[in-house]
Formats: structure tokens, sequence, C-alpha cells
């Protein structure tokens, strides 16, 4: 695929002709969104208004931050982020139900089977029945294979059992019959023991009836590392042909560690390249980005500073944005004749 040209200063400045890139895809393209930065970082703003027509809320409907007590919830920023994305006519993908992270105290690691199972009926059926017919989709349940395959030790799996997994489903659909519900992992995009895991784990829960639709790759990738792209296209099409829907759900890539070259010209084509491997196959029906700008990023308190988004701190587009701009834009064009 033909690179273009790098045109810095959007919008206005540059004579860039390509427009926003929600409007160069023919799927959403999102953004992990912090409510509170939405109150107060302009550029963000503006940013995300400009390029992107979804939203997942990068923390907000965790479980930790939203039902930190057992009665107590802290729904107002999730209440926020919904009708902000409404008032824009962005779509918003709730993240995450059940998760191994940012869960509160009292969730505790002892409690008999009958309290975890209505623990966990009563936290799925509050946050998707309290916003049933709003959000197209929910990560119903993230992250639960363990790196080494097979299903992680998690709260859930010890006071429930393995069939939390498929609970949460039941539990999800039962609370709002039209959302889309999906798995959530990391490592699992290209070739390896981890994807296979996962495509087990769909797999099977499809062949026991639960509601499961779709599984969201997260794509946290390493420029240095990334993986092969025609692994991703083959991964993505065997989940495709059980029936499942594919989305890249959390999409971003660090550069620090990058040898040889230049770091924004790699990122660009891992970016793009990732994006390319999907883009155009019936079912993939979506990319969401995990940050706005390398101004705020969870990267940097994990991992070092680093440059992983599509803008740079000061929201000027990357050499990254073109490129995904570019593979977004190509399942567009109609084939040549
Ligand atoms: O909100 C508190 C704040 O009150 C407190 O003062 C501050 C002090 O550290 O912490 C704040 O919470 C932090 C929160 O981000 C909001 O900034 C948490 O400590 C911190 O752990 C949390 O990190 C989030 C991380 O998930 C938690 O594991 C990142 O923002 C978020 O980007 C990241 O996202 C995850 C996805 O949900 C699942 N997939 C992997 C991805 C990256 O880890």
């Amino acid at each position: 695929m033909p690179d273009t040209p790098v045109t810095p200063g959007l919008p206005g400045g540059g004579g860039d002709p390509g427009g926003p890139l929600w409007a160069a895809a023919s799927v959403p393209v999102g953004a992990a969104v912090d409510p509170d930065l939405l109150q107060r970082d302009e550029g963000y703003r503006a940013t995300l208004l400009r390029e992107f027509n979804a939203v997942t809320p990068e923390n907000a409907m965790k479980w930790g931050p939203v039902h930190p007590t057992e009665h107590g919830w802290n729904l107002d920023p999730a209440d926020q982020l919904v009708a902000f994305a409404e008032g824009h006519r962005m779509r918003v993908h709730g993240h995450t139900l059940v998760w191994h992270r940012q869960l509160p105290r009292w969730l505790d690691s002892g409690m008999p089977r009958h309290r975890a199972a209505r623990v966990l009926a009563t936290h799925i059926e509050t946050l998707v029945g309290r916003y049933r017919g709003r959000l197209a989709s929910w990560d119903v349940v993230n992250e639960a294979i363990a790196d080494g395959g097979g299903l992680r030790a998690t709260v859930f799996r010890r006071t429930y059992g393995d069939g939390y997994v498929a609970e949460a489903f039941r539990l999800a659909h039962a609370a709002d019959p039209g959302a889309r519900l999906y798995y959530n992992d990391y490592g699992a995009e290209g070739a390896g023991r981890k994807s296979d895991a996962v495509y087990a784990l769909v797999r099977q829960l499809l062949d026991e009836g639960v509601p499961l639709h779709g599984v969201g790759l997260e794509m946290h990738l390493r420029a240095a590392r990334p993986p092969e792209p025609a692994a991703i296209a083959a991964n993505v099409a065997r989940l495709l042909a059980l029936g499942l829907e594919v989305r890249i759900s959390e999409m971003d890539v660090r550069i620090r560690t990058a040898r040889g070259g230049d770091p924004l010209a790699l990122q660009r084509r891992v970016y793009r390249d990732a994006i390319a491997a999907c883009m155009g196959m019936p079912g993939f029906i979506g990319v969401t980005f995990w940050g706005v700008s390398d101004r705020h990023s969870w990267i940097h308190t994990r991992f070092g500073e680093d440059r992983p988004l599509l803008f740079d701190r000061d929201y000027a587009p990357k050499p990254a944005y073109f490129g995904v701009r570019d593979a977004l834009a190509a399942a567009r064009r109609p084939r040549p004749v």
C-alpha cells in the first residue's frame, strides 16, 4: 500500500485533504475515554470529537471505580460519558464487567459460591440494565485466559468456578438482549498459544449456546516485535468463521524499545499493517485506540515514557495517524478494474 505524505498541523493547516479518521472508515473508529479529561483538556475533547465516532470508557465502568462498596455505586462518570457520546452521536462500547484487575476490596476470594453468584448477578444486572438499549456492546469478560494458557486464577473462578465466564454472558444478555457481547483479551492477535487458547474458549462457549457475539483483540503492540500481519489475518479469519464479530479493542504501539531507523515511521507501518490485515473482512467491525494522544496514556506509568498513540502531546497528528487512515480508507476504495 503506498504511503501518503505526512502533512503536519491538522486541522486546517497543511492542506491535508484526507478528512477525519471516522470518515475514512467503513467501521466505527473509537478511543478509550476518561470523562475527567473531557472536562479539563480542550485539545483532548476537540480531537476526540473531530476524529472518532465511538468511545470506550477507559476506567469509568470497571468494577472498582463504579461499584466500590457492596451497596455503593459511583455512576456519575459513566453516566456523563454515555450522555456525552449520545449528545455527539458516538457509539459506546462498555468496558468491562468481569475482570481480575481494578476490583474493590469487598470482593472476597473466600466467599461461598451462592454469594459469588449473587454478587456477579447484581453487578451485571445493575450496570448493563442501567444502560440497556443505549450501549452498542460490552466487554463482558476480560482477560480470563492466563498467559500460559488455561483459565486464569481469579476471584471469580475461585468462588464461582470455571462456569463464571458463561454465567457472566448469560446475565449480560438477559439484562440487555440487544447489546453485542464480547470476550476481550491481549496477546491473542496473531499466532501463538494465547490466541489458540482464546479461540478454544470462545468455541467452547458457542458450543454451549452461550450468548457471545464477538472477540476483542486488544493490540497493545510493541513496534520492536509486532505480530505478523498474515498471522493476524489468519487468526481473525478463524474467529469470524465461528460466526463471531471481531474488533480491535485497545490499540496502541509503543516505540521506546525500537532500535534502528525512524521509530515514528516504524510505528506508522506497524499500525497500518495490523489494521490493514483486518479491514474489509466481513464481520470485522471496528477499531478502538487506547487513548487519544501521547499526552495521556497508561503506557507511561506502566512501561516508561513513550509515544504510543496517533496524536502527539500537542494533538498534532503523527505519522501513525496517516498510516491508520490509509489502512482504514483502503478497504473502502473500489477495486481497480
Ligand atoms: O482514579 C485513581 C485516582 O483516584 C488515584 O488518585 C490514582 C493514584 O494512583 O489512581 C487512579 O486510578 C488509576 C486509574 O488508572 C485512573 O488513572 C489506577 O491507579 C490505575 O491502575 C489505572 O490504570 C488503568 C489500568 O487499566 C488498570 O489496570 C489504566 O488507566 C487503563 O488504561 C488500563 O486499561 C487496561 C484495560 O482496561 C484492559 N486491558 C489492558 C489495559 C491496559 O492495562
